[in-house]
This record gives structure tokens, sequence and C-alpha cells, in this order.
């Protein structure tokens, strides 16, 4: 028998290599490799325009890089397939799950419904048979409805399922769009924002609730956020983009103490931030302090 080499490349879900993505003049993504291992909490961190929902973007087919090269395992054992020219439902069906910095529910629809959607895409029975009523349909109705409803309470949402969606609280709907993510079945979940404009109790129990998913789920978590506590308390590692390139990578530790990670958040020079972070250690990091709440227009953004 061939001895197997001992690092073992089937843990890494996501294997991005030189990455540029341009729009006109603008470089969003600038020769960004990096790996996602797999059952890890990865963050992503960056001030604004550094280029984070643009990489959530080339992972799930929504942009295409002009250079690079994406390769993803979504789910345990899978091999590995290339993500570039692939549309966003086959990603998806592949295993890779995700949520949007701005919302992006169907407000018409009920809470339960919007989970149901996602688990039913999971499903084999068509329109045909649905509209027949067929037996397997039927069946297959009762257990997406029980899936979602499973989905919902593992949210916090167990009560919600017949309100308007549109009529959720803020937090709410965030829970909800997680839900969603998790009706299909993925092996890996990208969060774009999910604590923006929530309060701090919401943002504790939304941290609860990502590690947990991580943890129980056994899914593998990609998080872009500008919480720092909550980066802080839930990441196993991060990795922080600045214009587009990255500029360091390493455990919450080793990126609190970064001066060229607490440069780019303060905009200064990485000497400048290394002997403030000496001089005034208060002030160091990336402290949540520096990130004032979000306001109605910015909740609405993308
Ligand atoms: N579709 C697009 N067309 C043109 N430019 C784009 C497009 N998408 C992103 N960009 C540009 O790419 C850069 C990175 O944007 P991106 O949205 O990825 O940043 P971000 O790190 O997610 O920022 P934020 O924290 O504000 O959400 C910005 O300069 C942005 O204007
Ligand atoms: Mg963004």
């Amino acid at each position: 028998m061939i001895p197997q080499p001992l690092a073992d490349t089937h843990d890494v879900v996501f294997d991005v290599e030189h990455i540029t993505l341009r729009f006109g003049g603008v470089v969003s993504l600038n020769d960004v490799s990096m790996q996602m291992r797999r059952g890890e909490i990865l963050a992503v961190i960056g001030p604004n325009g550094a280029g984070k929902t643009s990489l959530f973007n080339v992972l799930t087919g929504v942009y295409t890089p002009q250079e690079g090269r994406v390769l993803l395992r979504g789910r345990p054992g899978d091999s590995p397939v290339s993500v570039i020219g692939k549309k966003t439902h086959v990603i998806n069906r592949l295993g890779v799950a995700r949520t949007f910095q701005n919302i992006r529910l169907f407000p018409a629809l009920t809470a339960i419904e919007n989970v149901k959607v996602a688990v039913e895409t999971r499903q084999k029975a068509g329109p045909l048979a649905a509209m027949l009523g067929m037996p397997w349909q039927r069946k297959e109705e009762r257990d997406s409805t029980a899936a979602a409803y499973a989905l919902m309470r593992d949210v916090g949402l167990g009560e919600r399922g017949n309100e308007l969606a549109s009529s959720l609280a803020y937090g709410e709907q965030r829970r909800l769009e997680i839900a969603r993510a998790l009706g299909t079945n993925p092996g890996v979940l990208l969060l774009d924002e999910p604590a923006a404009g929530t309060n701090p109790q919401e943002k504790r129990e939304l941290a609860e609730l990502i590690s947990r998913i991580n943890r129980e789920r056994n899914i593998s978590v990609l998080l872009i956020e500008h919480d720092m506590k909550l980066v802080m308390s839930v990441a196993d590692r991060i990795i922080v983009l600045n214009f587009g390139g990255k500029i360091a990578e390493g455990t919450p530790e080793e990126i609190q103490r970064n001066p060229a990670v607490v440069a780019a958040y303060l905009g200064t020079s990485a000497e400048d931030a290394a002997r403030q972070a000496t001089d005034q250690p208060e002030l160091h990091l990336i402290d949540t302090q520096l990130e004032p709440p979000p306001t109605d227009e910015e909740r609405s953004g993308d």
C-alpha cells in the first residue's frame, strides 16, 4: 500500500489562488490567495471598500475574476471543483450558502415560507408533481415544513413562522436569513455582516448562534464582520483585506497585535500605529468603539 501523506488536502474548503478582480479602473481584489480549512470559523475583516463582499461574490459565482483560481470542496469528502464560471445556484448545490450585507428575504412571504423555499431546492419533486399533488410530493411538503420549523427554532425564531418576513424586527430578519441559508444543507456558510444594525444583546446571541452552527452542524463559516468584539470572540482565524489586497492573516491575538492591521483601521502608517499602541494601549485596535452604529441609510445599502 502507498503511504498517505500526512497533510490532508481534503481539509481545505476553499482554495483561492492569486485572485484579481477589476471593475474598469477599480481593483476590488488584488492578487488575493487564501485557504479556508474544514470546520473553522474564518473571519474576513478590513475597512469599508477593502474587497470583503467582492471576495464573497467571487466565491459564490456572482463575479468572475480576471485572474486566479478558486477550488471548492463544499461538503466533507467532496472532490475539488473549480468555482470560476459556475452559476451561483450550482455553487449553492455544491454546498455553499450565504447571507447578504443588505438583507435579501422575500418580504411578502411568511418567515417559514422563506425557509421552505430553500429546503425545497434540495428536494426531488418538480412543479408538475406539486401541481398534481402526487403522494411523494405531499410527503416532501410535510418534510420540508418540518425541516423549516426545526431551523426556525434553531435560530430562535420558533414563534415567528407565520409572520411576514418584512414584519420581523431587523435582528430577526438577519437570523431568518441564516435559517434560510441552512435550509440548503450547506457544508460552508458565508455570512456578510450578520451583526450589522443589531443591538448588543442580539450580537451576543448571534455570536452564540454562529459558534453553535459551526460546532453542532459541522459547518465551516466564513464571516465578514465589522464588530471586532464579535469577530474576536468567534473566529479561529482572521484574514485582513485593505484596498483589495490581503495584508494579514492569523489568530485573533496575532491580528490584534499586527501594526499593519491597526494602521489600516486608523488610517495611519504602521509605525505610527505601533507607537500609538504602546503609548495609548486603550486606543489600540480596531476597538468596537471605532465602529459607530450604522445609520438607517447604511442599513439599507449594500
Ligand atoms: N459591481 C461593482 N462595480 C464596480 N465596482 C465595484 C463593484 N463591486 C465592488 N466594487 C468596488 O470594489 C471595491 C470593494 O468593494 P466591496 O463591496 O468588496 O468592499 P467591502 O470590503 O465589502 O466594503 P464594506 O465594508 O463597505 O461592505 C470598492 O471600491 C467597490 O466600489
Ligand atoms: Mg461589504
